[in-house]
Parts: C-alpha cells; sequence; structure tokens
C-alpha cells in the first residue's frame, strides 16, 4: 500500500467509525469489512526488495525461532543461509526448515566467522543475554548488518562499545524492541505527535509479568539470576524504558527505582512442599506453580523442553524434564535473585516525569500504560485505548487483536530485513543509536535500585 493509500485508507476508516454514532470499529474490523489488507501499519517507505536479505541465524532458541519463521513467510525478502547452535535438536529444526546445507550449520557462533569475509548480509544474534557483545562486534567488523536481541548487553560499557563498533563500520544494528513496531504502540506515538492530547505531562506504565510467567523465566528460568543474565530491569523490562523514552520524545534526566524480592523464596515455601513438584508435594495440587499443572497437564510453554513433533509421545518427555531439569523445581527453593515487583521513577529532560512498574503477581499480561496531556489523556492496555479530549469531552477508542508481543515480531523483522535490503537505516525504529538510550535507563534503574540512589542518565 502506497503512502497516499495508507492515509486515505485511514482518514475512510475513521470517518466510518465516527458515522457508527461513537461505536467504534476497530482498524481490524473495519478492514475487514472494506475487504482492505489488515496490515495497516505496513512502512510507507518499504518496496519490493531486488533479491532476499541473506541472514545468518546465532542462536536458534525461542525467539531466533521466530525471527528465521520470517523467511518462510516472505522468502523473496530474506533467506536464512547458515545457523550457529549448540542444542542439536533446534539447529536441525532450523537447517530442515531454511535447507541449509551441513557446512553452513555450526555449533557456536565463532565458527561463523572463522572463514573470514562474509558470506551473507546480516546476522541475527537471539543468544543468551551474556553472549550479545561478542558476536555482535565481530559481526560488524567482518561488514555484517546486526539484528541484536535485547538487552543489548548486560553492562553500561558494552553497550557503548556496540555503538561505537557500529558507527564506526557504517553497518546497520537493529534492536530488538518489538514494542515500537506493535500497530497499538505506533498509533498511540502518532496520536501523541500529532497533539491529540496536547502536551504530554506525565505517564503512568505498567508491566504486567503475569505470575506463572514470573515463575517460568525469571525463578525457574534462564533469567533467575541477574549475574548469569542480566538485571530484570534490563532482562524484561528494557522494553519499557525504551516505550517510555520513545513515547515522551526526550531522553531521561533522573532515575530513581525500588524493587526486590519478596515472595519466591524459602522462607515462604509452604509446609509439605518438597524440592521439585514431581517428589510428592503436599500441596501440589493447589499450588499456582505446580510444575506438573503448567507444563504437563495444561501443556503450557513447552518449547524449553524441544518436544519431537509427536505430540502422542510428549507425557513422558514433558515428566522427565521436570525430573532433570529446573522448570520441575520447586519456586521456593530455586537459586534466584530477580526482584518479583519493581517501581522506577523516570524524570526526562522537557519536564515530563514516569511512573513504571513491573509486578509479577497479577493475572493478566499487556502492559497498561496512562499518558496524561494538556489537552487529554490515553488509557491502554496493548490491546485496546481510549482518548478522552478536554476540549469537547469525545472519547475515541482503538482496538486490535494480536499475538503476545501485540504483533510486533514480524513487523519488526521485516524493517529491518527492508532496512538492510535498501541500505536505509531510517527504516528502522529501534537503531543502537536510539536504543542505547533506553538501555542507559535501564542501566542507572538497577544501580539507584542496589544503591539507593537517585541516578543521572547521560547520553
Ligand atoms: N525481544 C523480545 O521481546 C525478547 C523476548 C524474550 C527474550 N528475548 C531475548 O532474546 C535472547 C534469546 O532468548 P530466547 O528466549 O530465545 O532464549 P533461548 O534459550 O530459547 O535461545 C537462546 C539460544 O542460544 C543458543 N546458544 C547458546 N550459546 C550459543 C553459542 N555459543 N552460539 C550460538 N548459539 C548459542 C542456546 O542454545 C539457545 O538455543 C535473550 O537475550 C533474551 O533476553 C527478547
Amino acid at each position: 500500500m502506497s503512502l497516499r493509500q495508507f492515509i486515505a485508507t485511514r482518514a475512510l476508516l475513521k470517518t466510518l467509525s465516527a458515522i457508527k454514532n461513537s461505536i467504534l470499529y476497530s482498524w481490524e474490523e473495519a478492514a475487514r469489512i472494506l475487504g482492505l489488507d489488515e496490515d495497516l501499519y505496513t512502512h510507507p517507505l518499504h518496496r519490493e526488495l531486488d533479491r532476499p536479505v541473506r541472514v545468518i541465524l546465532i542462536g536458534a532458541g525461542n525467539r531466533g525461532g521466530i525471527y528465521a519463521d520470517y523467511a518462510t513467510k516472505s522468502p523473496r525478502e530474506m533467506r536464512v543461509v547458515g545457523v550457529a547452535e549448540p542444542n542439536g535438536a533446534r539447529r536441525r529444526r532450523i537447517a530442515a526448515a531454511h535447507g541449509i546445507p551441513p557446512e553452513r550449520c555450526f555449533t557456536d557462533w565463532k565458527q561463523v566467522f572463522e572463514g573470514g569475509p562474509p558470506w551473507a548480509d546480516a546476522v541475527i544474534i537471539a543468544t543468551p543475554d551474556r553472549l550479545h557483545t561478542a558476536p555482535c562486534l565481530r559481526a560488524l567488523e567482518l561488514g555484517y548488518d546486526v539484528l541484536l536481541e535485547k538487552p543489548a548487553a548486560p553492562t553500561e560499557a558494552e553497550c557503548r562499545q556496540i555503538l561505537a563498533a557500529a558507527q564506526a563500520s557504517g553497518r546497520i544494528v537493529g534492536v530488538c524492541h518489538v514494542l515500537r513496531y506493535t500497530p497499538y504502540f505506533r498509533e498511540l506515538k502518532a496520536l501523541i505527535d500529532g497533539g491529540m492530547i496536547g502536551q504530554v505531562i506525565s505517564v503512568q506504565h505498567m508491566e504486567p509479568i503475569e505470575h506463572v510467567h514470573m515463575s517460568h523465566s525469571y525463578v525457574r528460568g534462564h533469567w533467575r539470576k541477574s549475574e548469569d543474565t542480566t538485571p530484570i530491569i534490563l532482562a524484561k523490562s528494557c522494553h519499557d524504558t525504551d516505550i517510555l523514552r520513545w513515547l515522551v520524545g526526550a531522553p531521561a534526566a533522573e532515575v530513581h527505582c525500588y524493587g526486590n524480592l519478596k515472595w519466591f523464596k524459602q522462607a515462604n515455601a509452604p509446609e509439605g512442599s518438597t524440592p521439585r513438584c514431581t517428589d510428592g508435594c503436599k500441596v501440589e495440587p493447589e499450588c499456582p506453580y505446580s510444575a506438573l499443572q503448567i507444563y504437563y497437564r495444561d501443556r503450557k510453554r513447552l518449547y524449553v523442553f524441544d518436544l519431537p513433533a509427536d505430540a502422542s509421545k510428549w507425557g513422558p518427555l514433558i515428566l522427565q524434564g521436570l525430573q532433570t531439569t529446573d522448570y520441575g523445581r520447586c519456586v521456593y527453593r530455586m537459586d534466584n535473585d530477580q526482584p518479583d515487583h519493581l517501581t522506577a521513577n523516570i524524570l526526562f529532560s522537557n519536564g515530563v516525569t514516569a511512573g513504571f512498574s513491573m509486578e509479577a503477581f497479577v493475572s493478566y499480561e499487556g502492559r497498561r500504560t496512562r499518558i496524561m496531556g494538556s489537552m487529554g489523556d490515553i488509557v491502554g492496555d496493548m490491546e485496546s485505548f481510549t482518548l478522552t479530549s478536554f476540549k469537547d469531552g469525545k472519547r475515541r477508542s482503538w482496538s486490535m487483536k494480536t499475538d503476545a508481543h501485540g504483533g510486533g515480531d514480524h513487523r519488526m523483522v521485516k524493517d529491518w530485513v527492508q532496512a538492510v535490503g535498501q541500505r536505509n537505516p531510517a527504516l528502522l525504529s529501534s537503531p543502537i543509536e536510539v536504543s542505547v538510550e533506553s538501555h542507559l535507563i535501564a542501566y542507572a534503574a538497577e544501580k539507584s535500585r542496589v544503591n539507593r540512589t537517585i541516578e543521572t542518565v547521560q547520553m
């Protein structure tokens, strides 16, 4: 869709919404009624590429798999031509899905770069948090463009090092701040920038992790110890410091943060509980974090077990996983240290203040955001929002149902592929140059939390 068609379509949909006596269609519904492409959020600079961008996937876990899927969906834009992944099942799955020859399949990221000059256009780095900096620096040195998972790096020094290397090499480094690419946040940003609520005065933003998700990733899972990964404000919430910086439209000046681990610890282990849920735990039937319930009976979050395609074989394999991996351990008897609740206050250089809460103990997911402006306010939950104007008291609503990441994952990959294919970084909303700032807010917040200080943020 061209920019002109895009603007005309939106105007038409808005009229349609208004006519309906303020019973508003979602964009998605309206697009369906009008028989239009549902994806109204395509970047106006997108164009057909001369050839697909050739990428090497480094880290073929959960995120890497999602990004690689884009090549299956859009083979004219992206091809996965190599993979580096120590886990054999994951490596073979990607190789089979993308027809990668054995000589382009590796067990470690370093092997990708041993052959000397680049044999692809770009690399996607979706390795664990502590394994981003080294492959990114090496890729830039050899002349690859990069799509880098967030957090870009565990420390401020490494983050600045990546920025310097990207600038020196002139290569494109996109950071996976997927929220920026969601229709929901794009619409919010457009309304704010269009002055629909006057000047932004303050923001309240909450990230509800959801209690089982918390237990899976930050109590039992890879991200449970900040030393081994990154502090949770980076691992989970650098998306939020990023979205706040983006919506407010000014750099952060100061940050203050409180937060601690209050519930998921030994002192709260119920009487009768056992080291593993499969050890005959007496409270297992009523425990909200029962691994038997989550993984075995409800069959949720099973990607961590690398199960075969044939679901009839899963039962015994899941039970074996619960007896041998961290995912079967009692949530009160882990070696976790990530805070399960945290609040940060941010003062931006334009005087806007933002309050951010990261909460584990909630039954829902989906960021909640309230934006207070001089001429109106916005209240939203990532599926819908309502804008109320102080001028005429009118309320305007927007809604769209999408996947867990608000539909941002593949929209982000598309923008990055287009940026690489067209050699135009302007197509990317989250290049490293911008992303460093959001990371600096998170590093400062963690410093404040640990040292009980108010931290200055300096670019
Ligand atoms: N953008 C987002 O919204 C988002 C969401 C979740 C996670 N993440 C981030 O994405 C990254 C990956 O997370 P994930 O959930 O996919 O984790 P994961 O554990 O599923 O995947 C990481 C993969 O890297 C592989 N790996 C480890 N060492 C390697 C090496 N030396 N060479 C090559 N591969 C190696 C692992 O075997 C694993 O398969 C993390 O940094 C995480 O914080 C981002």
